[in-house]
């Protein structure tokens, strides 16, 4: 599966979910997640997000974001057309720690 990670918070640019062939986003306030169940591995997701923040899970590092992706999906809406990134979305882009500060 694919992830959405750290960078995607606070900016939410939603590209990704125009070009997903099985709708598989879910958007909370502050950030969007992958269902892994349900995405197909396709990969188009990865070079449209302005903000780099999701890939494919068998990077290492990325258990958290597996978790969390696993979790909230089950959790917040489904997400299929792109919407206005966050007003933030510029001055956030490449901030760090936010998943601390603004998750959400
Ligand atoms: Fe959707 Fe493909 Fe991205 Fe998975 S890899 S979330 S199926 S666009
Ligand atoms: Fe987030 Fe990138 Fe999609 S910033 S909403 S993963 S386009």
């Amino acid at each position: 599966t694919y992830v959405v990670t750290d960078n995607c918070i606070k900016c939410k640019y939603t590209d990704c979910v125009e070009v997903c062939p099985v709708d598989c986003f879910y958007e909370g306030e502050n950030f969007l997640v992958i269902h892994p169940d349900e995405c197909i591995d396709c990969g188009v997701c990865e070079p449209e997000c302005p903000a780099e923040a999701i890939k494919p899970d068998t990077e290492p590092g990325l258990d958290k974001w597996l978790k969390i992706n696993t979790e909230y999906a089950t959790i917040w809406p489904n997400i299929t057309v792109k919407k206005e990134p966050l007003p933030e979305a510029k001055d956030m882009d490449g901030e760090t720690g936010k998943f601390e500060k603004y998750f959400s």
